[in-house]
């Protein structure tokens, strides 16, 4: 078999951008390498899942996104934002030991509120996938004046975290960026050489607390309430219908009780 190796990440630093993730698409479309990195300062029209607003408009944050052109089959796409979400968790606990747990498909809880969001996007040509682009967004210290009341409930930061468990300061911008630049490129290496086992592995473990769940998830379909189980080998979240049947779920908000949503998609 083919040794992958970690890949270089050349990165890209911006003070001021509309979206990393569209930048980076741009860059992508003009023949960019893999392993490019965008990161902003602060983002004008910062983006999230489902046409949503990614509030990140001042510096308080690490905002970038990853344009990847891998090797391996489409179909297996939907890791590389597992990968990245991974990435993130296993950061933030060995930096400053945070809570850190993954939600399905990539959203990083600290103490059930969100910490970080990942954004996928992608274009597949044919049975190729011609690149992706992983966007990051981590709340690192809270916006100047807290977040916004809609997001109040919802959304944390590191320092918050980092005040309360260990009294110090979060960890600077640049240490994070490097941690989980490392952990996501190792992550990457196993995609690639084929070893998706071990990083759907990993994953499940650190959503744990998320499986064995009642939860609502929105699909093209409607509504369900249903239970959730496990990954499946690519990524997708294997749930337990009311008849005890079991259903693949790809792409779907889910819900555990309040709290924010989650979708698993790679858009074109
Ligand atoms: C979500 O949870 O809805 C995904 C949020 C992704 C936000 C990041 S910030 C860097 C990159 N650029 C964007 O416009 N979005 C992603």
């Amino acid at each position: 078999m083919m040794a992958w190796m970690i890949p270089h990440f050349r990165i890209e630093r911006l003070d001021e951008v509309d979206s990393t993730n569209s930048y980076a698409r741009a860059l992508a479309e003009a023949g960019a390498p893999d392993g490019t990195v965008v990161v902003a300062e602060r983002q004008t029209a910062g983006r999230g899942r489902l046409g949503r607003e990614w509030h990140s408009s001042g510096d308080f944050g690490l905002w970038f996104s990853l344009l990847l052109r891998p090797e391996f089959e489409p179909q297996f796409a939907g890791m590389l934002g597992i990968a990245a979400g991974v990435a993130v968790v296993q950061s933030m606990r060995s930096l400053v030991g945070a809570r850190a747990v993954l939600k399905w498909p990539n959203d990083v809880l600290i103490d059930g509120r969100k910490v970080c969001g990942i954004l996928s996007e992608g274009r597949t040509v044919g049975q190729k996938l011609e690149w992706a682009v992983i966007g990051v967004g981590i709340n690192v210290t809270a916006p100047e004046g807290g977040f916004p009341s809609e997001l109040e409930d919802v959304a944390t930061s590191l320092a918050q975290h980092c005040a309360a468990d260990i009294g110090a300061p979060a960890p600077d911008k640049e240490a994070l960026l490097d941690s989980v630049l490392s952990q996501f490129g190792a992550r990457y290496a196993m995609l690639s050489s084929g070893n998706v086992r071990a990083v759907r592995d990993e994953a499940e473990e650190l959503m744990r607390s998320f499986l064995n769940r009642r939860v609502t998830i929105r699909g093209q379909s409607g509504t369900m309430e249903v239970r959730t189980l496990d990954l499946s080998e690519d990524g997708a979240l294997l749930v337990e219908l009311d008849g005890g049947e079991v259903a693949k779920i790809t792409a779907a908000d889910v819900s555990i009780g309040t709290r924010a949503c989650a979708r698993g998609e790679l858009d074109a």
